[in-house]
This record gives C-alpha cells, structure tokens and sequence, in this order.
C-alpha cells in the first residue's frame, strides 16, 4: 500500500494485518497489556516519523484520532485544522503544488478535501503516503477499516448482510464501507434505507451486484421485518454540505420506539458527528455502539500509520 486513497488500495490481507494490529493496540491502551511487557516483545513501533496533518474542511474524529495515533507511536505531528484558510490554498495555490511541497516535510500526510477526486490529485503530487481523511462525497477508507474493526469485535461473526440508513447517496463512509465488506467479507445482502432522494447511486447499486451482493432499497425501516432481523443497522447524518439539495435527518431518524422491535443481538453504528437522525436517547441502550466505533478509530489509526510508514 503506498497510498490510502480508496478502500480498494488496501487488499483483504493487509485489512487483516490492520485488525489484528488495532487488536493489540487497543489491548495497550486500555492496560490489558502491561507497558513492560509490551517492550520486551517488541509489540509497539516507536515510530522516528512526521505525521502531517491537512485539513481542508471540518473534522473532529478523524483529524485528532489521526494525530493523537501518530503521538502514541512515539511520532511526531505538524499540521493544520484549516489548510482552505491558514495555508497557501487560500492563496490560490492548488491542491497538487500544495502536496507537493508539503510532502517534502514529513514522512505521511492525512488530508481532508471539499472535492471528491481531490484526494487522488494530492497523492499523484506527493513524495509520501497520502491517506484520504475523506474527500467530498468520495471515500474514507480509514473510517471503513474502523467500521470493519467495530462489527468483527462487536458480534460473535461477520454477517452476511447490513442495512444502512440515511444518506446513501453522499455518505463517502457507507461507499467505503460497502466496498470493504464486499472484498473482505461474504456479505451478500445490503439493504439501504432512504427517503427520495437519497438512495445511492444507480451505478453504485451496479457495482455492488456485480459483486454478487443482493441490493434492497427501501424508504422506511419499519418495512419488511427489518428491523426484527438485521444484525447491523448502520445510520448516517443527511451529508447536506455536499450538494444544493438538503434534507432533514429527522424524516428518517433512529427513533426510541424502534429499539423495542430492534433485533437484541444487533448493533447500532453511526460514523458521526450525528445530527437529529439518531436521537440521544439511544445512547444508553447497549446496542448503540457509535462511541466504541469512535474510539476504535485510535487503534485502527495506530496500526494503519504503522502499515503505511513501514
Ligand atoms: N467520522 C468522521 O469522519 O468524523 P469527523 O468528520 O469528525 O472526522
């Protein structure tokens, strides 16, 4: 892997290696290892290596996750939360005369990009790894691999199926998502629940089926046993910042009285940040597994960062 730019440039090999890395990371973190033995079996890198941090649009989770990751490796980060203002972008410089210079001070760079496409522009232009943060409604490969991590350490057994409920139109996570699950799993049914106008794409839909993946659209979850039966509900904010067209949340929110039908052995998933789609009220109930998929992003960053400086 040189660069992270799509799902697809990780191969389902190099997704295990990752799992099993975060596996070990989080087991650190959380003390279930003890710090000297960790050290006498060589079980952490310390890592001698820059981490530089651009961020053309918003982030909370993936930019300090990221960054608290590269600290942890005993690395070093530079960087800043608003590359469109505080860099020379601002200026008219382009993404590409950007990366290329910025690359020349560090060892990997982490961005985020308003554009979709934008993200494979800088990696062509840098002399570093490049990971995609996320780029407009195009991909974010790390979040997949987060969200991978979340359901093989959240269920007893991959499932073979998972629906999505939101903005499956211009969610980048559930297009990444889908196409990890598709090469690293036999899931062979996704069920995407939206209101008009926001189902996926119709050359998206093709792509799954010519992975052999079953692909039902609906527009209510209540429809069909859904909620009874499926193992994951995977639920995404209304991605208004990336079109003209904006769309309430609420209309499709993950209500309280949906947890009474929900099947108990299910999870819950949301990428966040959240907005009205996915109520407070849910937090409490131990299927909602949002924040731990938050977290894991510590532990899937440290791994990956460790893969692709190696
Ligand atoms: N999930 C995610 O990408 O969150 P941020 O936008 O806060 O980075």
């Amino acid at each position: 892997m040189e660069h992270l730019i799509s799902i697809d440039d990780v191969t389902p090999e190099e997704v295990d290696e990752i799992i099993e890395r975060a596996t070990v990371y989080k087991m650190i973190r959380q003390d279930a290892i003890s710090w000297s033995f960790v050290q006498r079996a060589s079980m952490i890198s310390h890592m001698n290596k820059l981490l530089i941090s651009v961020f053309y649009a918003p982030s909370t989770r993936t930019r300090f996750s990221f960054e608290a990751a590269m600290s942890y490796l005993g690395g070093h980060v530079i960087g800043t939360e608003n590359a469109a203002e505080f860099s020379s972008v601002k200026k008219g410089e382009s993404i590409a005369d950007n990366f290329r210079v910025i690359s020349g001070f560090g060892d990997v760079i982490v961005g985020r990009f308003r554009n979709e496409g934008d993200a494979r522009i800088a990696a062509d232009a840098s002399l570093v790894p490049v990971i995609n943060g996320g780029d407009g409604m195009g991909e974010h490969p790390s979040q997949a691999l987060i969200d991978y991590y979340t359901i093989r350490t959240a269920l007893p057994e991959m499932p073979s199926w998972i629906t999505f409920v939101g903005d499956n139109r211009r969610s980048r996570t559930v297009k990444s998502l889908c196409r990890l699950l598709t090469s690293c799993t036999r899931i062979n049914e996704i069920v995407f629940v939206s209101p008009p106008g926001l189902e996926p794409d119709p050359e998206f839909i093709e792509e799954l089926e010519f992975e052999q993946v079953s692909v039902s659209i609906c527009t209510d979850i209540r429809e069909e046993m859904l909620l009874e039966t499926t193992p994951v509900v995977y639920v995404t904010r209304s991605q208004n910042e990336c079109s003209d067209n904006q769309f309430d949340g609420s209309q499709y929110a993950f209500t309280p009285d949906l947890l009474k039908r929900l099947n108990p052995n299910a999870i819950i998933m949301h990428p966040l940040p959240r907005n009205s789609e996915l109520p407070v009220e849910i937090d409490a109930d131990p299927r909602a597994k949002y924040f731990e998929q938050a977290r894991n992003g510590l532990f899937v960053r440290m791994a990956l960062l460790e893969k692709i400086c190696s």
